[in-house]
């Protein structure tokens, strides 16, 4: 079990966030796409601010990364949304190497305009080069590996790009730039970071992990109550019947169901809310809840 939602995390101080836009901005240079990964469970809340600007003049694409994680009918919403933005729009699960095909057409769709350029200009076989991006935990390194079919992407994450600029051909006339471009999260809006913090994608230090899982609880008894129903049977009757006195609120409640099915109780038998807390955030973030989307379009 992981309870440690901080597991892929940076600390973005300004500093830190500073030089990675330096980095990016240069390795922007020498792309023709921006592929930016995002989460398919919460697509606005993983996007980075600033990459738009960025970007600019880029041929663009976005991947909705774990999409076997996220709730089909919003999968489906997202597509439309960002389609209608411009952007060429993929739907991967880059972990089971699924919606891979799609990548290709998507990435050649985007780099349209260069290569009818360089049709123009009579230039064969010309390649297009393109630049992974996405904030951290969002599956850049799975997606990278998945795609080009052997483990040649590097894991890990450093700010912006490495120094030394490598490629790595996907395909005849398709390179990807070797290390994934790391984003900075938005950092302004606290529901963005409470999304962030669900999916395991930040370690924000407000947030108790108690809390957090309570809160995701009251989310899911909101958006998803048949799910909620389905793994811990917890429904109106169930919440009204547990115990409650002037202090429980229904987060606590719901938790002390979950902590009573598994047995999570301290010596004594009072209740380890800590350890349920940790089991409800590792059921969500793996999908053994189900399919769930964050946010729609
Ligand atoms: P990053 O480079 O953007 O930081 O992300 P990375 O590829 O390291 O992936 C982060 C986690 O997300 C990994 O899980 C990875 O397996 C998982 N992941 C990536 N893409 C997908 C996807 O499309 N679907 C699902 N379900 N999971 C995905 P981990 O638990 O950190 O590692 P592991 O135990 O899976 O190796």
């Amino acid at each position: 079990m992981s309870d440690n939602p901080g597991r892929n995390t940076i600390n973005w101080y300004p500093g830190h966030m500073n030089k990675a836009r330096i980095m990016m901005e240069e390795s922007m240079r020498l792309v023709d796409l921006c592929v930016e990964i995002v989460d398919a469970r919460a697509p606005l809340s993983s996007r980075n601010p600033d990459i738009d600007r960025m970007a600019k003049g880029k041929g663009r694409v976005i991947v909705l990364n774990k999409s076997d994680l996220a709730d089909n009918n919003a999968n489906s919403l997202w597509t439309s949304y960002f389609s209608d933005k411009g952007f060429q729009v993929c739907l991967t699960d880059s972990k089971n190497k699924s919606g891979l095909k799609d990548v290709n057409v998507a990435l050649m769709a985007a780099a349209g305009e260069k290569l009818q350029r360089d049709a123009k200009r009579g230039i064969k076989n010309s390649s297009v080069k393109a630049m992974i991006v996405g904030i951290p935990n969002v599956g850049k390194s799975t997606f990278i590996n998945a795609v080009v079919g052997k483990n040649t992407a590097k894991t890990g994450n450093k700010p912006g790009v490495t120094k030394g600029k490598q490629w790595i051909s996907v395909g005849k006339n398709l390179e990807f730039l070797d290390t994934p471009g790391i984003l900075w999260p938005k950092f302004e809006d606290p529901e963005v970071g409470r999304k962030l913090a669900y999916l395991g994608s930040i370690n924000d230090e407000i947030l108790v992990t108690e809390e957090l899982a309570g809160d995701l609880l009251l989310k899911l008894k909101e958006d998803y109550p048949k799910l909620l129903l389905e793994r811990y049977k917890i429904d109106d009757k169930a919440l009204s019947e547990a115990e409650e006195d002037s202090f429980s609120t229904p987060q606590s409640r719901m938790l002390d169901i979950i902590a009573r099915q598994r047995g999570c109780l301290k010596k004594g038998g009072e209740i380890d809310y800590f350890k349920t807390a940790g089991i409800v955030l590792d059921d969500f973030r793996s999908g053994r809840i189900g399919r769930i989307s964050l946010e729609k379009p």
